[in-house]
């Protein structure tokens, strides 16, 4: 059975008091849930929001983005065993607001990738195809060649550390959602590519999610979809009814 998840991602938004205030809300939504929820709030505030929810099994505190190096002269950076260091376990890689502000690659997600493997970190490794793309017909194209280039380097054993989330950089924060059906159809896509090189075993295993605009309105629809395991959630993470709606959803 492939895990349900739905992750909150906070981006660059609230600050500690706001982190404070949010998981408080988020606490009294609370139900328990078959699915596994995650929350990353930012950088600053990853420590207190981790002590917060420390005796809570029921919410992970997850990091947005780390470094690659171990440590070094990376100015304004953090890495892999910093955040280890205060209890966090998993980390988002890939996003497309890194890859479009921050000239993220395939080629340095793959460094990424390894590097918090190697730190016993799970990933959720994020790809989508442009809105361009997918006009000219060649979102699969670009989606089996995000996942080739920054995740085809490792051996079948990773991939229990690894979740991926399908976001169609046109969907996110644009109010646009991928459709049920061309959420699914990508979702098996990417199953048979993974099948494809790992067998599948591999494929089943892997939790895939869906990311871009999923709201407490169409996040039933988009999960009632069979090889949609989840969704990363942006701007609805931001309000703990929406969140938790969504997360009920399934
Ligand atoms: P959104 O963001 O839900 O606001 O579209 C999704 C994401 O960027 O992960």
């Amino acid at each position: 059975m492939r895990k349900h998840i739905v992750a909150g991602n906070w981006k660059m938004n609230n600050d500690l008091a706001q982190t404070e205030n949010l998981i408080t809300d988020l606490r009294k939504q609370m139900k328990t849930s078959d699915s596994e929820v995650m929350i990353a709030p930012s950088f600053t505030n990853l420590w207190q929001a981790f002590q917060t929810l420390r005796e809570d099994e029921t919410i992970e505190v997850i990091a947005q983005n780390m470094h690659f190096a171990e440590s070094g002269a990376y100015t304004g950076e953090v890495s892999a065993s910093m955040l280890k260091s205060i209890g966090i376990q998993t980390v988002i890689l890939g996003h497309s607001e890194r890859r479009a502000y921050f000239n993220e690659t395939d080629e340095s997600l793959a460094k990424k990738v390894a590097a918090a493997l190697a730190n016993d970190m799970r990933v959720i490794f994020c790809f989508g195809e442009e809105l361009q793309d997918r006009k000219a017909g060649k979102e699969e194209n670009i989606v089996a060649s995000q996942i080739k280039t920054a995740l085809f380097h490792l051996d079948a054993n990773a991939y229990k550390h690894i979740v991926l989330a399908y976001e169609p950089v046109w969907a996110i924060g644009t109010g646009e959602t991928a459709s049920p059906d061309q959420a699914q159809d990508m979702h098996a896509f990417i199953r048979k590519t993974l099948a494809d090189k790992y067998g599948g075993d591999v494929a089943n295993s892997v939790s895939i999610l869906y990311g871009g605009s999923v709201k407490p309105n169409n996040a039933k629809e988009i999960f009632s979809k069979p090889d949609v395991d989840g969704g990363l959630i942006g701007g609805a993470s931001l309000k703990a009814e929406d969140f938790y709606a969504i997360v009920n959803a399934f």
